[in-house]
């Protein structure tokens, strides 16, 4: 109740208020509201009595780390690690900090971050802006983690001209990973092969390059679970096909997906202004990223866990990817549009799910639509 009338006054009050500004500038004034709250005891407190739900039912192992819930805020939200102290008391159960690059970016020109507000969608194109990986581990290396939450660091190659050879792109990404697994930076890992705006544009997401880029990172011997951030405009053959190398380097999931480039994509209802560059977060991703995460459990099965990203605005959103096959869910647009007080809705949400269908556990569900239609 107390989450509901949260998400009313979200909805009909402060989104009004926020959506008269700049979106990057919002970003900014919460990001930078979200540290200072998260870095004081009672800050971090008083935001666990709002927002916080907390289920037995939720919690769960995955290569080898326990989730508390599956809930997780998307990469890209918090490039610079700034609200890894707020983050898990709102009530998710991961943040994917980053993407984070061997060498910081300051942004593509602005303005990089628009709304289409009758898409329930974003435009986005900051082009891997953040600062880099040593300063993240600056930041991080002290971090006192809250217990039971899991940090997933993004990784991305440095967006400049020079790593867009593909060699010297896959080199990229290994300094990155280097620096963060050598410093002990993170619980998992996520491999951002698919950002598209980026010089270059995603040059790993074809089976050779990306069986490049993965014989390269496993010198690594990293022993976190990697997965890797999927494209969403890939037929299913293509992407099966990227699937198939990726089995191959024992790479424990993918995420899907990333942003939707197709600007004719029948979800986009508003119109887009030339000069506004990017691709779609929201809504206009919720249908493909489906659509692939079936195809991908129903393919790959217990081979590859699946992070469910695209969409997600509700606990029926949620739980839809969660019986398509996903295993966690991360989300970013949804909380914009909908509130913070989304997360505990949706974790309420599928705690009730899992208990009008007789489930002892999310386990139990994560891929039933398709156990049950077979
Ligand atoms: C503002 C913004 C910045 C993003 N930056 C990144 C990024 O740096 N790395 C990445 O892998 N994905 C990035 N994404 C994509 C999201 O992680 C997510 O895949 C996509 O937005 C779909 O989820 P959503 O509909 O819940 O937003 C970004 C999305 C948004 C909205």
């Amino acid at each position: 109740m107390k989450l509901k009338i949260l998400g009313y006054l979200y909805q009909n009050l402060f989104r009004k208020i926020l959506f008269l500004f700049d979106p990057e500038f919002i970003h900014d004034t919460i990001t930078y509201l979200g540290k200072l709250i998260g870095s004081t005891k009672p800050g971090q407190q008083i935001t666990e009595n709002i927002f916080f739900y907390k289920s037995n039912k939720l919690g769960q192992d995955i290569s080898g780390i326990h989730f508390a819930n599956p809930i997780g805020l998307s990469a890209g939200f918090d490039k610079d690690a700034n609200l890894v102290n707020i983050i898990p008391f709102v009530g998710f159960g991961f943040i994917t900090v980053g993407t984070v690059t061997y060498q910081p970016y300051e942004g593509n020109p602005k303005p990089r971050l628009y709304r289409l507000k009758k898409s329930q969608a974003l435009v986005v194109n900051y082009g891997l802006k953040n600062i880099g990986a040593n300063k993240i581990v600056e930041k991080l290396k002290n971090y006192k983690k809250p217990e039971k939450f899991i940090l997933g660091i993004s990784v991305g190659k440095t967006n400049c001209p020079e790593t867009s050879e593909t060699k010297r792109g896959a080199e990229d990404y290994l300094n990155c990973l280097k620096v963060l697994n050598d410093n002990k930076i993170g619980d998992f890992y996520e491999i951002n092969i698919s950002c598209p705006n980026t010089f270059g544009g995603e040059p790993f997401t074809t089976p050779d390059k990306l069986e490049l880029l993965l014989s390269r990172l496993t010198t690594l011997n990293i022993s976190k679970p990697i997965f890797l951030k999927m494209p969403i405009n890939l037929a299913w053959e293509e992407f099966k096909n990227l699937l198939d190398v990726t089995i191959t380097y024992r790479i424990n999931g993918v995420t899907i997906g990333n942003l939707n480039k197709n600007r004719k994509d029948p979800n986009i209802k508003d119109e887009i202004p030339e000069y506004i560059k990017g691709n779609i977060s929201g809504k206009p991703t919720y249908k493909l990223s489906n659509d692939l995460i079936r195809e991908t459990y129903r393919y790959s099965g217990d081979k590859l866990k699946i992070i469910g990203v695209g969409g997600v605005f509700s606990p029926e959103d949620a739980y839809e990817k969660i019986k398509l096959g996903a295993s966690l869910v991360g989300l970013i647009t949804g909380m914009i549009y909908q509130g913070p007080q989304l997360i505990g809705q949706i974790n309420d949400g599928l705690e009730k799910e899992l208990n009008k269908n007789n489930l002892a556990n999310l386990a139990q569900a994560i891929g039933s639509e398709l156990h049950f239609k077979a």
